[in-house]
């Protein structure tokens, strides 16, 4: 091993390359695959949306999240504090910052829907699903989004879960949890995949996911493909920055990075598999939004044998996986307060805990067409949907963009090299090279012409 600096002395660390692993895919894996996946690609026409995800995946996630993992690890430090130990201008802090105002948005709407997933994991352990018809999915979840004191509840209960998980720490408490539920999680979706393409009708769900349709292609349905491809790998806002900074000295960082988002999409792709075949079969609008899998999933589940049971540990899994992603969603603006105003972890967790609910009910009372906010429109867009493309559409790619400027432009290209290769105990300057080709040029210009092409000013 080698000595470690002073100030890292007190941080903790994840105990393996494999804890690392699983803690990283537990931020990226979440609803995002599950919930949020599914329906944009029903929403946006299918094939298309999810070839434009893949390469956005490929040529931009990928690059973006080692060149995270570079500055978390080699800073020790969380978001915004990562840029004043890599002695960066000022300036590079505003990736920190923005990264703190999008963990905020995005926990807004995630705990609310995270409180539909934990109703439902209830409902289904009472019963509540059994033999259910396509109209009374849909009745039952339009009562409960609907209704502000049940919605409120679930939401409250879902950050209170989170905040008990996080005061247990980064080890004790990610590492614990993520390393038993992804393989797990894992397990059921292909079960419930499965079953749904041996219903009748689901070739023409996997048609829809697999025959690309590119007259469905607009510049904004690019940039939400983007948005997504951030949203789904934790990327653009510093939570990868603040795991990476738990990372090991001796872990392949860009090897990580590669297989986290290959798992990830994996299980984007077999949720997709899960649910588009049943939208068909089932005759359910594969556009619907938001409320999509919670109408199709109980009736995947409707009519077989131990389908109640199936159905409560599906949700209950998901509500796993809602769970270690917010628990990093959380740990960004934690890190910081824990580290800069030298705040004990319970009372950070306590602030923010207490600003998303406060906050977090504004999206919660606008998730439903028919909730109490849900005419209150500030810029043309409900609450929910505003916290949503904020985050996802701007402040992401945007931090995606300056983090490859910065790593491609303002970081040596020496301590590039032996941050990646471990001060010279991995032989990859090949893969280096490659790299450092595609944070500085590829992906920054492809960011930028997303945007301007999604303005209407090029393309
Ligand atoms: N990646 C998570 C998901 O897919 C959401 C998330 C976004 C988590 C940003 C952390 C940071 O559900």
């Amino acid at each position: 091993m080698k000595e470690l600096k002073p100030v890292i002395k007190s941080r903790e660390r994840f105990s393996s390359g494999l804890a690392i692993f699983f803690a990283t895919l537990g931020s990226a894996v979440g609803l995002g695959n599950i919930w949020k996946f599914p329906y944009m690609t029903g929403a946006n026409g299918g094939a298309a949306f999810l070839l434009i995800y893949l390469v956005c995946v490929l040529l931009i996630g990928i690059p973006v999240m080692t060149g995270e993992f570079y500055i978390g690890r080699k800073a020790r430090a969380n978001a915004v504090g990562a840029f004043e130990s890599l002695k960066a201008k000022p300036f590079w802090k505003i990736i920190g910052f923005g990264g703190i105002l999008s963990a905020y948005l995005i926990m807004f709407f995630y705990s609310d829907v995270a409180g539909w997933v934990y109703a439902y994991v209830f409902r289904s352990l009472t019963g509540g699903f059994a033999g259910i018809s396509a109209q009374t999915a849909g009745a039952q979840f339009d009562a409960m989004a609907a209704n502000p004191l049940t919605s409120l509840l679930w939401q409250a209960i879902v950050l209170i879960v989170v905040s008990i998980i996080l005061v247990g720490g980064v080890k004790k408490g990610i590492e614990r949890v993520t390393k038993v539920l992804m393989p797990l999680l894992f397990v059921l979706v292909i079960i419930v995949c499965v079953r749904s393409l041996t219903l009748p009708g689901a070739a023409d769900g996997l048609r829809f996911l697999f025959v690309p349709d590119f007259s469905k292609v607009t510049p904004g349905v690019v940039l939400s493909a983007l948005g997504l491809a951030f949203f789904k790998l934790s990327l653009g806002m510093g939570c990868m920055i603040t795991y990476a900074s738990y990372f090991r000295d001796d872990n392949n960082l860009l090897s990580t990075a590669s297989r986290v988002a290959v798992a990830d999409t994996i299980v984007s792709l077999l949720a997709g598999i899960a649910i588009f075949p049943a939208v068909f079969s089932f005759g359910i609008e594969p556009g619907a939004g938001p409320s999509l899998l919670f109408v199709t999933i109980p009736m995947v589940f409707a009519k077989i044998p131990f389908g109640q049971m199936l159905l409560a540990l599906f949700f209950l899994l998901t509500a796993f996986a809602a769970t270690t992603a917010m628990i990093s969603l959380v740990e960004v603006p934690n890190a910081y307060f824990v580290e800069h105003f030298k705040m004990s972890r319970k009372k950070a967790v306590f602030l923010n805990a207490s600003i998303m609910f406060v906050i977090g009910s504004l999206a919660t009372l606008s998730s439903h067409k028919d909730a109490l906010l849900s005419n209150v429109k500030p810029f043309g867009l409900t609450f929910f949907d505003l916290f949503d493309y904020l985050s996802s559409n701007i402040l992401l790619p945007v931090g995606g963009l300056l983090i490859a400027l910065f790593v491609g432009w303002v970081v040596k290209k020496e301590s590039l090299a032996r941050e990646l290769s471990n001060d010279g105990a991995l032989k990859i300057s090949g893969l280096i090279a490659v790299f450092r080709f595609v944070i500085t040029f590829v992906a920054p210009i492809l960011l930028v012409f997303v945007f301007l092409n999604s303005l209407g000013i090029i393309g």
